[in-house]
């Protein structure tokens, strides 16, 4: 979408993954979704770090509203949770230097059951506009997925006729491609002029298998969707799990080189009072960071998989004489205890340049870098269920 906003994924946080949706706050005070936790977040934001690391949004996913609009058709937040509604806390949000993020759905209520807005696009559109919202995410429960795309563009618009630059997240192609299974894919290209990221595929959960279940995604339907990413306009494929239960610390790793390759938005989705020393510098790792957000935009596919690793490539800056650098990530879905040792040259990572490359480890920044010319081959020990990320530059 043409709005200014996003010329690279997003970057920030998101209550669903990790707080669902819990709304008992006499029981889980410090987990139910509430002013409370947004502003506990959005403070832990700043003062660790990542806010200047780049993660600025924060936003609240479903189960943030009352249960019935207000006398004049208006949603409102929640007046327990929420008591100073959500003007004030998307002031407060501004006042720490972050933006603000909320949620709605498309349909005539949420996937959880609270108003939907259908029948209210207008009233909605103006809502997120009188709160100063900068990110809205636009759920596709209960309605029909005929009706979306029309929907969705109509939604847009409105948004774009309050005058406030919202960035606009889509799931239609999610409920396309996933949840409702249809023998229609979604039109890329019009998603492209519409939204500035979209969910394509399945939510994902607290476990390896699901992060798994989504890389794979991405991987079979590349040739199809990655091209269609860029400035403006990204794939979604859900938040980032590191900070959680499910994944062990290579995993983490795992998934954070993958989803830097394919240009995912950065959005956490944990909670980040928790997060141990080693986790919180995976999230914060500056030249993976610059990976994600490269300014080329262009999505990383995977390249090949065999004896259990998997070589994800993407094309980065910066460009040497007209050739591109690569950021790399070896993905291990081996078990076995020692670290398989995999043999590569750069002819199988199609990378031609011709005085080859320096290399540099992206998860060990301490580590000299180190030059790889063609028809060398190098061994790349990688751990189980972990990764190896690494940027090759050319050389001149
Ligand atoms: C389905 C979405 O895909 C999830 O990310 C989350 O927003 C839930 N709905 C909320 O009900």
């Amino acid at each position: 979408l043409d709005n200014g906003l996003a010329k690279t994924p997003p970057m920030g946080w998101m209550s669903w993954e990790r707080f669902r949706c819990i709304i008992d706050c006499d029981k889980y005070p410090d987990e139910c979704i509430s002013e409370r936790l947004i502003i506990e977040m959005a403070d832990i934001m700043v003062k660790d770090g990542y806010l200047a690391a780049g993660y600025e949004y924060v936003n609240i996913d479903d189960c943030w509203s009352e249960l019935e609009r207000d006398k004049d058709g208006k949603i409102i937040a929640d007046k327990n949770r929420f008591p100073r509604g959500i003007k004030f806390l998307s002031d407060y949000v501004h006042s720490k230097g972050l933006k603000f993020g909320t949620y709605l759905d498309y349909g005539t209520k949420t996937c959880a059951g609270y108003p939907g807005s259908l029948d209210f696009l207008e009233t909605d559109a103006q809502s997120l506009a009188e709160w100063e919202v900068d990110f809205i995410k636009m759920d596709g429960c209960n309605v029909d997925t005929e009706k979306m795309v029309d929907g969705y563009i109509e939604f847009g618009r409105l948004m774009n006729a309050t005058g406030r630059p919202i960035m606009y997240s889509c799931s239609w192609p999610a409920y396309f491609e996933y949840y409702r299974k249809p023998t229609m894919y979604p039109d890329y290209e019009i998603l492209k002029k519409t939204c500035n990221l979209w969910r394509n595929w399945k939510d994902i959960e607290d476990s390896y298998e699901s992060m798994l279940f989504t890389s794979d995604y991405f991987a079979e339907h590349a040739e199809r969707v990655a091209p269609h990413a860029g400035p403006g306009h990204w794939n979604d494929p859900d938040t980032l799990l590191l900070g959680n239960f499910g994944l062990s610390y290579e995993q983490s790793k795992a998934q954070l080189a993958i989803w830097a390759v394919i240009a995912a938005p950065f959005l956490l989705s944990n909670d980040l009072r928790t997060v141990t020393p080693e986790i919180k510098e995976l999230l914060l790792n500056r030249e993976i960071i610059a990976v994600d957000q490269d300014p080329l935009g262009i999505q990383g596919k995977q390249l090949k998989k065999g004896n259990g690793i998997e070589v994800w490539v993407r094309p980065i800056t910066p460009i040497v004489g007209n050739e591109y650098s690569y950021a790399v990530a070896f993905v291990s879905r081996r078990t076995d205890g020692h670290g398989y040792a995999f043999p590569y040259s750069l002819a199988d990572l199609n990378l031609n340049s011709k005085n080859g490359y320096i290399v540099k480890d992206l998860f060990n920044l301490k580590r000299k870098t180190f030059n790889l010319l063609q028809n060398e081959t190098h061994e790349e020990r990688v751990n189980p269920t972990g990764a190896n990320f690494y940027k090759f530059t050319p050389i001149k």
